[in-house]
């Protein structure tokens, strides 16, 4: 059987218009499902909008429209990016539709019935941008511990989830799955938090209307965050499609900021526990990005658009960017300077030179010609060992969501693949019109097929570049890691005669 891959991105609230954060999570989100596909397996990528909860219905009445109308025009905001960012999602979900809000009133109700939820009255302090109530003790100098706003103080009616149930199980479950939570400082902070103790949650509203109704008592809406975990399910065809259901779930991988870690990583399983259904099987929370050494905020006016980003840079050298420069998992500071000193650099010095030095030198020397060479000899034994040891480096690296060095590993292909060059010098054999001359240029040729399969998951656009000058004709979407990793491949190939530099330089 075809194995299959579940992953996820949050849903974005539609309160705000996309930013270099949302990218982030999306982007890495569409780099594992790329890199799963081209292992086989059947991949479901989903994203979507979190379109209810009381920040919606503000910033609506704010612009003086109703909340529904304030999504459909924000959803738009959110799919023509990713299409900009060539983000490959198998499905989008808002929060919205009929189909979830079936699904959220059925679950709602199953896990009452089982009598996970009770009636009773809620005082806390609650902050509104994060929709999150907070004890006094958990207020930072009287503000909220997440964003800093005073929060208000707030006393009302209210459905609570039996959380404290689930503390013992939740624990025995870390436990057992000490990868459950990546990165393994976010899994500490989570078993310290369970270890803490868990209070009950309160699951439904009654001070504001933008929501789904509670099925025993319609006053109520339920909770947005209740509201927005189930998108996982509804997303893959819960209580539609048994088929695709039963295939995905449970998810694989949900990929989060960590600021909504203890939502994922405590509320999500023990709801699922309670309706006896599996937890997923992994939740990766990477870090935030500050800008040009500050936090980014709309008061602050620093924002980063990433289409901006994209019209000046390039979309594979954003994508690129983003995981190159920082550990998945770890803060990072996004400036201008960094970003392009990562294009000349890494990108137009290293990689690109190398390709077009290469396709040059096949052209001139070859008449662009490829074909198998039958003798191996100089450093070709060693280039070979070395390029299937870094493979194996890739795939741990990506099995585990470590691009920082997945991608490190490219590029010590790539300095390798220099080193051969100018030891092997095909300039030299050319002239000497030495017999290892196409040796040397098909190890040259099948190196780089190897590189761009290696880099397609994180700029897929320029690996198919790179792909079709080298003169395969076989789509890149389809190719399968496994056949393609074998250093001996193709005979008789022709490449493109002129290769257009892969990436410009840019000027700071
Ligand atoms: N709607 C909820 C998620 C519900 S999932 C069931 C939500 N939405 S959000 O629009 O506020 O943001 C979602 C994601 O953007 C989070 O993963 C968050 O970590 C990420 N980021 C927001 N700002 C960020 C940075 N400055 N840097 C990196 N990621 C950031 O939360």
């Amino acid at each position: 059987m075809q194995p299959h891959f579940y992953v996820t991105t949050p849903i974005y609230y539609i309160n705000d218009v996309p930013h270099i954060g949302h990218a982030y999570t999306t982007i890495a989100a569409d780099i594992m499902a790329r890199y799963k596909r081209m292992n086989g397996y059947r991949v479901f990528l989903l994203t979507g909008t979190d379109e209810h909860g009381q920040k919606a219905e503000k910033a609506a009445q704010q612009q003086g429209i109703h909340p529904q109308e304030l999504a459909d025009t924000m959803v738009h905001r959110f799919t023509s990016l990713w299409k900009i960012l060539n983000i490959s999602y198998d499905g989008f979900i808002r929060t919205t539709e009929e189909r979830h809000k079936k699904v959220v009133q059925y679950i709602f109700q199953k896990v009452y019935e089982r009598g996970d939820i009770y009636l009773g009255t809620y005082e806390d302090w609650y902050c509104v941008p994060c929709e999150s109530y907070f004890t006094e003790m958990q207020l930072k100098d009287g503000n909220c511990p997440d964003c800093g706003r005073k929060p208000e103080r707030l006393k009302e009616e209210s459905f609570f989830f039996k959380l404290s149930r689930y503390q013992k199980r939740l624990l025995y479950y870390l436990r057992e799955y000490k990868d459950f939570v990546l990165p393994e400082v976010r899994y500490n902070e989570v078993e310290s938090f369970v270890k803490g103790g868990l209070r009950d949650l309160s699951v439904s509203r009654t001070s504001f209307t933008w929501g789904i109704p509670v099925p025993v008592a319609a006053h109520h809406v339920v909770y947005v965050w209740f509201d927005a975990l189930t998108n996982y399910l509804t997303g893959i065809g819960f209580l539609e499609d048994d088929e695709m259901f039963k295939t995905f779930w449970p998810c694989d991988a949900h990929l989060i900021g960590k600021d909504i870690l203890r939502f994922h990583a405590i509320y999500w399983p023990s709801f699922l526990m309670s309706l006896e259904m599996e937890p997923p099987k992994r939740i990766f929370a990477h870090g935030w990005w500050t800008i040009e050494g500050q936090k980014m905020s709309k008061s602050l006016g620093n924002v980063i658009d990433p289409h901006e980003i994209v019209n000046t840079y390039g979309v594979d050298q954003f994508r690129f960017f983003l995981f190159r420069e920082v550990p998945f998992g770890m803060d990072g500071d996004f400036s201008r300077s960094a970003i392009v000193h990562r294009i000349n650099g890494d990108l137009a010095n290293d990689f690109g030179n190398l390709v077009s030095r290469s396709v040059t030198m096949i052209n001139k020397f070859l008449n662009g010609k490829i074909k198998r060479p039958d003798k191996k000899g100089g450093m070709d034994e060693y280039v070979e060992d070395h390029v299937k040891r870094l493979i194996q480096e890739y795939e741990k690296a990506m099995e585990v969501f470590s691009y920082h060095k997945a991608l490190a590993v490219a590029f010590e292909v790539i300095s390798l693949l220099n080193k051969y060059i100018d030891t092997e010098a095909p300039w030299k054999l050319s002239k000497e019109g030495n017999a290892r001359l196409p040796t040397v240029l098909y190890n040259i040729w099948n190196s780089l097929r190897i590189l761009a399969c290696i880099l397609y998951p994180f700029m897929p656009q320029k690996s198919k570049e790179l792909w079709s000058a080298l003169g395969i004709q076989k789509p890149m979407e389809k190719i399968l890691f496994e056949d393609e990793k074998a250093f001996y491949y193709s005979d008789n190939l022709s490449l493109i005669e002129r290769i257009t530099p892969l990436f410009p330089r840019v000027e700071i």
